[in-house]
């Protein structure tokens, strides 16, 4: 009896590269990462660098993309993302991509991809209005495209992307009842702790973005971060310390509850056991901002020293960071290159290493030709 084959466990993720990566980014991903790359769960796992997927809103901006390209792995590598067991690529130097990109635009409508609610928040926050990149539109067919050319089966994203996989697990779908079964049907991993899921920022917005310029960098020197923290939005009604303060929706407690651990309070802050205690204290009143700050500050400092030591290290050789990425690539194009002979086959337009197809049109010319031969044969006889 043959033996079931058990379909390898392949995660894949990516982020555009259109800047550094902040504590954000941290804690709503890139710790994750780390943490699946090191239980070794999956057989396969990769890790994309979507600039093709960056230009579609930034056609005129290359050179910010052509820049963080080597920001992002830079910040991927001191993270402690480990190149031999996840594969790191660049999008747009793997060419089946794009060809199945294209053949994706013809299993979906354009209703559909205007219903995308990703898309349709990022269209209002750029203020496109009338002149939408036809690229930018199409995006979620191209990360369907990253998505099921390497037989993902677990997609660790935010809950923002949820639209994009459901997108993916549609076009698997269609492509497999249309032609032939070829691609898996891929599930999104979403974060697993609240605070983890958006991390505001230092002013206390609801997004830590570039663009607001309210990140703290993974590569923030530590007179950057204590800077960036001191002057951080707190609670507005906590004037004084003796005045009773709010913990939630205060930034500086939210990033304290997903950065600071009981063996943070024993080093930095041992009037405190854990951070229950501080809240507490804080919320009946007695507790500065300035303190619980420079602890925040301390906390950070901690997690961020061996992430930027490593970075320094790596900077001075960025030849061969270039060159992780380009091995990456290779073996991502490997994998992709498989799929693509598969699905080429289930579409048929494989023409030139199909042999039954060509077996196949042969013995219909021959056919042809008898039938031919044959009629022509007949109406010779009729005319005699
Ligand atoms: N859209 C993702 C983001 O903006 C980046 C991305 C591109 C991605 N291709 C992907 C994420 C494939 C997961 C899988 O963050």
């Amino acid at each position: 009896m043959e033996e079931e084959k058990k379909i390898p466990q392949v995660m894949l993720t990516g982020d555009r590269p259109t800047g550094r990566l902040h504590i954000g980014h941290y804690v709503g991903s890139l710790r994750r990462r780390v943490e699946l790359q090191n239980e070794g769960k999956f057989d396969e796992m990769y890790i994309m660098i979507a600039d093709t997927q960056a230009l579609t809103d930034n056609a005129g901006n290359i050179q910010k993309v052509e820049n963080n390209v080597i920001e992002v792995a830079l910040d991927y590598l001191s993270a402690g993302i480990d190149p031999s067991k996840v594969t790191i690529f660049v999008q747009s130097r793997i060419p089946e991509l794009f060809e199945f990109t294209c053949y994706f635009m013809d299993l979906v409508t354009l209703s559909r991809l205007e219903r995308n609610p990703t898309v349709k928040s990022e269209l209002a926050m750029r203020g496109f209005d009338e002149s939408i990149p036809v690229g930018f539109l199409t995006y979620p067919i191209s990360q369907a495209a990253d998505i099921l050319m390497f037989g993902t089966t677990i997609v660790p994203v935010g809950e923002d992307q949820a639209p994009m996989i459901e997108q993916a697990t549609e076009i698997a779908h269609k492509f497999n009842s249309t032609y032939k079964p070829v691609f898996l049907e891929p599930k999104i991993m979403l974060p697993e702790n609240e605070s983890a899921r958006r991390l505001p920022g230092t002013d206390g917005k609801a997004k830590m973005s570039k663009s607001l310029g309210n990140c703290i960098y993974l590569s923030d020197d530590e007179a950057t971060v204590n800077k960036k923290v001191m002057s951080m939005f707190t609670d507005p009604t906590h004037l004084r310390p003796e005045d009773p303060g709010h913990t939630k929706d205060n930034p500086v407690f939210i990033y304290l509850e997903a950065f600071a651990t009981d063996d943070h309070f024993a080093r930095f802050y041992p009037e405190f056991k854990n951070l229950d205690e501080l809240k507490a204290a804080y919320e009946h009143g007695g507790i500065g901002d300035v303190k619980v700050k420079k602890f925040l500050c301390a906390v950070l400092n901690d997690v961020l020293d061996p992430i930027r030591s490593k970075r320094h290290e790596l900077e001075k050789d960025i030849a061969s960071v270039y060159r992780i990425l380009e091995e990456g690539t290779k073996r991502a194009q490997e994998k992709a290159h498989y799929i693509a002979l598969r699905a080429r086959r289930a579409m048929g337009v494989d023409y030139f290493e199909n042999h039954k197809l060509i077996e196949k049109q042969q013995k219909a010319y021959n056919k042809a030709h008898e039938q031919e031969k044959a009629y022509a044969e007949y109406l010779a006889k009729q005319k005699k």
